[in-house]
């Protein structure tokens, strides 16, 4: 019999420790692997709270969101586990404390030091956009720090999946804190979770600089009232150039409002900028697929000329289970009329050397240029979006005789762009992929 919840210290493999934080719906708790010896937060929901409050849905998303976004400054889950009565998020610890902690504490920080924290947020927030994620709570208390000193956000429990668009494309529900909410938020006459994620980017970057809120006010009503005429000032310590930066983000109309894309082109913003390095599950390393093209441009020839004689890879039953999740092999269907799954794969029971011909044929039109080898190719985009150029990786594998199946992956660019691409793609190929 299990220990009762006051005494007990052990949750799964976790040595359960200190409480960290606290929540309305939720409790986190410090955690030791017992045999790892890794540290781990651990968020306890109470299943009767979520229950009576409806919030079910709210929670799943909540983890698949999580598990879908995987940055260097977002924290990270790690597993899930529950029991009769609670659910436990297993998290990443991030050991630095809350970033306002630090402001509290030390008072408002340096420009360079605000830089570098507003890029790592920046960064962030635009990677998540890119997947339709929203986080439509950013807040202080929502930023942590690493050991290393490095930003890291936190709780995704408020953000928003495709799903809760209403007919007219936009987000509806109003929530967060009103001192970092965006005037179309409070509004709620439906917004775009981009451009709102980035006004509260902005009144965290002034709060960093500053030292205090740019909207403040006892009244809420005043409080309302300025955030809809953006009226702030900024101290005399900022820089011009900080200002009018701050101007942009500032901006109470959202169709004005600077966009994560022309944040990076900023000069302000750009000093000392390093993109965050990290692997993500659906962007496979450059290097691989430059590896695969690298030979030398003789070799890569013969191998065209040869390629009647090559068969593509043949799948063995344990990539064959990996990839359909467990023993139930319709997971190894995916169709292209099923990309929110992500997996971007479709089957044929074309000859391999026909499929590559026709995702050349197809590709090419839409502005892709198209390097084989073998049963391998790599397809780069001719113009610049978002991200840099688009780059996708392809390979045909044997699923059995005469069966194929065609992967593809995003090597480099855009995750939104990747995937109207290959919605793009996969019309024109309709004829050679098997249902
Ligand atoms: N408080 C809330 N989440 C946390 C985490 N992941 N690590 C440390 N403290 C936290």
């Amino acid at each position: 019999m299990s220990a009762p919840a006051a005494v007990r210290t052990r949750i799964g493999k976790y040595e359960i420790g200190k409480t960290l934080g606290e929540g309305t719906f939720a409790k986190v708790k410090y955690g030791k692997h017992v045999e790892t010896g890794v540290d781990v937060a651990i968020k306890i929901i109470d299943k009767d709270k979520i229950l009576k409050h409806k919030m079910v849905e709210q929670i799943k998303r909540e983890i698949s969101t999580m598990k879908l976004v995987k940055h260097p400054n977002i924290v990270q889950i790690l597993e899930v586990l529950a029991s009769k009565t609670k659910i436990y998020l297993v998290l990443e610890y991030v050991s630095g404390g809350e970033l306002f902690s630090k402001i509290l504490n030390q008072g408002r920080l340096r420009e360079d030091q605000s830089r570098k924290y507003f890029q790592q947020l920046i960064d962030a927030v635009d990677y998540c956009h890119s997947r339709r994620v929203y986080h439509r709570d950013l807040k202080p208390e929502n930023l942590l720090l690493d050991a290393e000193g490095n930003l890291k956000i936190s709780d995704f429990g408020l953000s928003a999946l495709p799903q809760q668009f209403r007919a007219d494309g936009l987000l509806h529900t109003t929530c967060g804190t009103p001192n970092y909410v965006a005037p179309e938020v409070i509004d709620d006459k439906g917004y775009d979770g981009a451009k709102a994620d980035l006004w509260s980017c902005g009144i965290i970057l002034y709060v960093l600089m500053a030292g205090y809120l740019p909207f403040d006010e006892a009244s809420i009503m005043t409080l309302y009232k300025k955030i809809h005429k953006a009226d702030f000032t900024c101290p005399p310590w900022f820089s011009p150039a900080a200002r009018r930066f701050i101007l942009q983000i500032l901006d109470p109309n959202p169709k004005t409002r600077i966009t994560a894309a022309q944040i990076y082109k900023i000069d302000w913003f750009k000093k000392g900028y390093t993109p965050a390095k990290f692997k993500q599950k659906d962007d496979i390393s450059l290097e691989d697929i430059e590896s695969v093209f690298s030979e030398s441009m003789d070799k890569h020839e013969h191998m065209e000329l040869q390629k009647n004689e090559k068969k593509p890879t043949i799948m063995n039953a344990f990539q064959l289970i990996t990839l359909s999740n467990g023993l139930n092999l319709s997971g190894l269907f995916d169709t292209p009329e099923d990309p929110k799954k992500g997996d971007t794969r479709f089957t044929s029971i074309k000859p391999a050397n026909e499929i590559i011909a026709s995702i050349k044929e197809v590709a090419k039109p839409l502005g892709f240029d198209v390097q084989t080898c073998d049963f391998k190719m790599k397809m780069k985009g001719d113009k610049e979006g978002r991200k840099g150029h688009l780059s996708v990786a392809t390979q045909v594998f044997e699923v059995a005789p005469s069966l194929f199946m065609v992967e593809l992956r995003k090597a480099h660019g855009d995750t939104l762009e990747y995937h109207n691409f290959y919605n793009e793609l996969s019309k024109g190929l309709k004829d050679i992929v098997w249902r």
